[in-house]
């Protein structure tokens, strides 16, 4: 099962794959990179990848899946490693205390465990090639158990069917080649990483803020113990305007992606847009005109888990419906004229099935 994340582009990773392909592109950047899964797709094609975001636990993915190069790791290590952590008895401690007994993301079993696990890659690996890989494994451990709708703002009222798995530890997929992993507002360095043969910019277009729905997720990386507040137990800097994004402000979000598609510097930009934003298609496209020349292309995509299940209050309760079950995601291509069309046509195999 992948990682959960809201507006991954899980569905679009092989349109992507494709453009990126088809255009020649040797180096590539993902610069609102999340999950890092766009970042891997051209990765294994080949490219070398920037990968970028404001998360810390984006910043660990870009570090495991896009920096480490697979094949100049001692994997033995990594795998004797996950499996004397793996081995380790649990012990409650912050973790379990905030988010398997105050609140329920985790069975407490299982939070013991995130505590112990943690608390030797502290210990053990603060500083080292091991440290990303161990915590994305614990990330996405935690993930498989959790008790969530793919959010972390609440947690279910009964505990989800796989939170009574045992967390257990698995060796991440790495994949061989360099790369780079920055954590950055894509703001303040859009203009700055370049040159790139093919940039793909994937940023938040509403309210919903990464920080808060992944705030588990951070404070795994941060292991800082934090103040929290509600029943989610979120980190008290959620409330810290340096947590915020331009992106989650309907003022603001506008002049902020139209600064990075204008900053970037690559032959040949993919944006992602979808019919939930509040941006309008048309001034997309013209936001893009910059570029060259821009097309869009359509998908028809199932909804983020949790809009699907139906909308909830914060105690967990059903409290309304979800009008629509299925939106609309798009990519527009920009740059000039002759690749667009030739990437495009590239890749029109794989957008039509
Ligand atoms: C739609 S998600 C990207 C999903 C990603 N393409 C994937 O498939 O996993 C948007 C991402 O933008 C990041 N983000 C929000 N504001 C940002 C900013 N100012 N600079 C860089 N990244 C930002 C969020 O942390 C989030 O990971």
């Amino acid at each position: 099962m992948p990682i959960k994340y809201l507006g991954s582009k899980r569905r679009l990773v092989p349109v992507l794959g494709a453009l990126c392909s088809a255009s020649g592109a040797r180096t590539v950047l993902d610069l609102f990179t999340g999950t890092t899964r766009v970042a891997q797709a051209c990765k294994r094609r080949g490219a070398t990848v920037t990968a970028v975001d404001t998360a810390r636990y984006s910043e660990v993915f870009a570090r495991c899946y896009v920096e480490t190069d697979a094949a100049s790791i001692d994997l033995d290590a990594l795998e004797t490693e996950l499996a004397r952590l793996d081995g380790l008895p649990g012990r409650p401690g912050y973790f379990t205390e905030t988010f398997c007994v105050t609140s329920r993301y985790l069975r407490p079993e299982n939070g013991e465990r995130v505590d112990v696990i943690r608390d030797a890659i502290q210990l053990d690996h603060a500083g080292s090639w091991l440290e990303p890989l161990l915590l994305t494994s614990l990330i996405e451990a935690a993930d498989r158990v959790d008790s969530t709708t793919g959010v972390q703002m609440a947690y279910l009222k009964q505990w989800a069917p796989r939170a009574a798995n045992r967390l257990t530890l698995r060796v991440p997929e790495l994949l061989a080649g360099p790369g780079r992993a920055v954590r950055a507002d894509a703001r303040e360095v859009a203009a700055d990483l370049g040159p790139f043969d093919f940039a793909y910019l994937d940023p938040p277009y509403n309210q919903h803020r990464y920080f808060t729905n992944y705030h588990v997720w951070e404070t795994l990386v941060a292991w800082d113990a934090p103040k929290h507040y509600g029943v989610a137990c979120k980190r008290v800097d959620a409330r810290d305007a340096s947590t915020k994004s331009a992106f989650n402000r309907k003022r603001e979000m506008p002049a902020a992606l139209r600064e990075c598609v204008e900053a970037v510097d690559a032959r040949l930009l993919v944006l992602s847009y979808n019919d939930e934003s509040w941006i309008a298609l048309e001034d997309l496209a013209d936001m893009c005109a910059s570029r060259g020349h821009a097309e869009v292309l359509a998908f028809d995509t199932k909804r983020y888990v949790g809009a699907q299940i139906g909308i909830h209050n914060p105690q967990g309760e059903k409290v309304g419906s979800v009008s629509h079950l299925r939106n609309t995601e798009y990519l527009l291509v920009c740059g000039e004229r002759p690749e667009v069309e030739r990437a495009i046509e590239a890749s029109e195999a794989i957008c039509t099935t």
